[in-house]
């Protein structure tokens, strides 16, 4: 059974593997690839971003934080980081995440979500962001250095939630 809340930061113990894995093939995320646990939780839990889980049978397999993209008068449009555990992925815990933080971010009033950076080859997450309504507003030429690739595209993808 899957099932979504909030984690607390006494979590990190079991969100760490994910968030390690997921990093370390630099590929998907703007994090130094060897990102030591100690920065990494501060990344995660920091104090403007709420931090949520998704448990199966009790076991955390993946993780999303939402916040404000920007401060101040910035602030009505969210942002959200989405990591599955590597072994657990492509069974539809990302679009659960995913699907969950939009109706999350519109409880908290939040008038649009953007990505700031999906790394252009990432077409895993660049379709699942598509079909759940995300849209490319922007390409940032070369803005990621991709671990095998080199430099590559990334994008910004907009959403309003009215
Ligand atoms: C991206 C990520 C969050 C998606 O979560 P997931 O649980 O693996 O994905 P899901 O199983 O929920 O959904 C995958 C969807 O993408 C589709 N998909 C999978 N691989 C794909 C590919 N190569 N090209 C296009 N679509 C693809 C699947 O068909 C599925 O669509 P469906 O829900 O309509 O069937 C997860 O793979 C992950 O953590 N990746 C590493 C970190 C990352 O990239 N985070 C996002 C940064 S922008």
């Amino acid at each position: 059974m899957t099932e979504i809340r909030r984690a607390t930061p006494e979590e990190w113990e079991e969100i760490w593997p994910i968030f390690q894995a997921v990093v370390a093939s630099g590929d998907t995320y703007a994090y130094p690839p060897d990102i030591g646990k100690e920065e990494a939780f501060t990344a995660w839990f920091n104090p403007i971003s709420t931090v949520f889980a998704v448990y199966l049978d009790g076991a955390i397999v993946g993780t999303y934080i939402l916040r404000p993209n920007m401060p101040g008068q910035g602030s009505h449009v969210a942002n959200a980081s989405f990591m599955v555990n590597p072994d657990q992925q492509g069974r539809g815990l990302g679009r659960a995440m995913c699907t969950h933080s939009l109706a999350e971010a519109k409880k908290a009033g939040y008038k649009a979500m953007q990505f700031n950076l999906v790394v252009s080859t990432n077409k895993a997450a660049l379709g699942l962001w598509e079909k759940l309504g995300f849209s490319v507003v922007g390409v940032l030429p070369k803005a990621f250095k991709h671990q095998r690739l080199g430099l590559v595209d990334a994008l910004i993808m907009h959403q309003f939630l009215d």
